[in-house]
C-alpha cells in the first residue's frame, strides 16, 4: 500500500474532524486518566450507550486515586449494563497501580496497564499523551481497507499490524485529532451497517473503494462462527418484599455477577408461577434463550441472598441480560 494515498488524506480528515467532530463528553477536560477510562469503555460498547455511564463513573471517579480506593462491587455496580465486566476489574487494578505509581508516559507503560491492548494503549497515548502510536480498532480498519480497496482479511492480526505500521509513518503532530479523526469517519460517515456516505466523506476523491463503486465490497472480513445457544430457566423468587439473587462463578461469562437463580434447561419447581415471559440475550459466543418465571416462595430459601427492590436497585450490579424480568422487582 503506498503511503502517498494516506498523507494526502491526513490533511483532509483533520481538516473535515474540526468542523464535524460529535461533541461528546470524554472529549472534554481529557486527563490521561479519563481517556483510559472512555477507552476501556468504548471498546466494546456503543458511543450513545457509554455517553451517560460515563459522566456518572467519573462524578464518582474522578481521578485514579478515586477510583482505587473504592470497593470492586461499587466499581461493578457502576459499570452496570455495559458487558464485558472484566473491563472494570481491570480499571479498577489499573487504578490502584496508576494512584501508586503515577500515569505511565510511554506506549510500553500503558500497554502494561492490565486490560489494555494494543489498540486502548494506542489511543490513550494519541489522545492524552501527544504520542504518535496509531489505534487500530473495527472503524479504522474499514475506512482503511476501503481507502486501498484492499482485500485482505481484516481479520488477520498480520493485516491490522501493517495498518498500524503505515499511520505510523503519516502520524501527525496532532496526534489526538488525528487518531480520533479515524474512528470519527468510521463511526459517522463510513458507518459499519448499511452504504456508507459517500457525499459527506473528506476522502471521496482519494478513495479506491468509492472511485471503483466497490466500498460495499470492503472490508473483508473471515466468517464468523455460529454462536452456541443455551436454553435457560431464570427465576425471580419472591418472599414477602424481597428477592432472591445468586452470584455467579468466579470464572466466565459475567464472573462474579449478581443473577436471579438460573437454571440450565428446566428448573426446579419452587412453585406456581405468577408470570413467564421469554427473552433472549446475545453475547459474543453464546446466545442465551431464557424463559423467566415469577415465584412466590414461602421462606427464603437457601443458598441465594435475598434483597430488597431498593437494594438491588442501588447495590447489586445485574447485567443486562436480565432486565427483561426487572419488571417483576416492584
Ligand atoms: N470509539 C473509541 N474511542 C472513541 C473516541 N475517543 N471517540 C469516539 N468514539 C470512540
Amino acid at each position: 500500500m503506498q503511503k502517498e494515498r494516506l498523507q494526502q488524506a491526513v490533511p483532509r480528515l483533520l481538516a473535515w474532524y474540526r468542523i464535524h467532530k460529535r461533541d461528546l463528553p470524554w472529549r472534554h477536560d481529557r486527563t490521561p486518566y479519563t481517556a483510559l477510562v472512555a477507552e476501556l469503555m468504548l471498546q466494546q460498547t456503543r458511543v450513545e450507550a457509554v455517553k451517560e455511564r460515563y459522566v456518572a463513573f467519573l462524578a464518582r471517579f474522578p481521578s485514579a486515586r478515586a477510583l482505587a480506593g473504592a470497593s470492586e462491587e461499587e466499581v461493578l455496580k457502576l459499570w452496570e449494563g455495559l458487558g464485558y465486566y472484566s473491563r472494570a476489574r481491570n480499571l479498577h487494578r489499573a487504578a490502584k497501580i496508576i494512584a501508586e505509581h503515577g500515569f505511565p508516559t510511554t506506549f510500553a507503560g500503558v500497554r502494561a496497564l492490565p486490560g489494555v491492548g494494543d489498540y486502548t494503549a494506542g489511543a490513550v497515548c494519541s489522545i492524552a499523551l501527544g504520542l504518535p502510536v496509531p489505534a487500530v480498532d473495527g472503524n479504522v480498519l474499514r475506512v482503511l481497507s476501503r481507502l486501498y480497496a484492499d482485500d485482505s482479511n481484516v481479520d488477520d492480526g498480520a493485516v491490522r499490524a501493517r495498518y498500524a505500521a503505515l499511520l505510523g509513518e503519516v502520524y501527525p503532530p496532532e496526534t489526538a485529532d488525528f487518531c480520533e479523526a479515524l474512528m470519527e469517519l468510521g463511526a459517522i460517515v463510513c458507518v459499519p451497517n448499511g452504504p456508507p456516505m459517500c457525499g459527506a466523506c473528506p476522502w471521496a476523491g482519494l478513495c479506491k473503494a468509492h472511485l471503483g463503486g466497490a466500498e460495499a465490497r470492503f472490508p473483508v472480513r473471515a466468517k464468523k462462527s455460529a454462536r452456541r445457544i443455551v436454553h435457560a430457566t431464570v427465576c425471580v423468587l419472591r418472599c414477602g418484599g424481597r428477592y432472591a439473587l445468586e452470584k455467579r462463578p468466579a470464572k466466565g461469562l459475567l464472573a462474579g455477577l449478581w443473577q436471579f437463580p438460573l437454571f440450565e434447561g428446566e428448573a426446579p419447581a419452587f412453585g406456581e408461577a405468577l408470570a413467564e415471559k421469554h427473552a433472549k440475550h446475545v453475547f459474543t459466543h453464546v446466545e442465551w434463550h431464557m424463559t423467566g418465571r415469577l415465584v412466590e416462595t414461602e421462606s427464603e430459601l437457601a443458598p441465594y441472598v435475598w434483597v430488597t427492590a431498593r437494594e438491588l436497585r442501588e447495590t447489586y450490579a445485574l447485567p443486562s441480560a436480565f432486565r427483561a424480568f426487572t419488571e417483576w422487582v416492584t
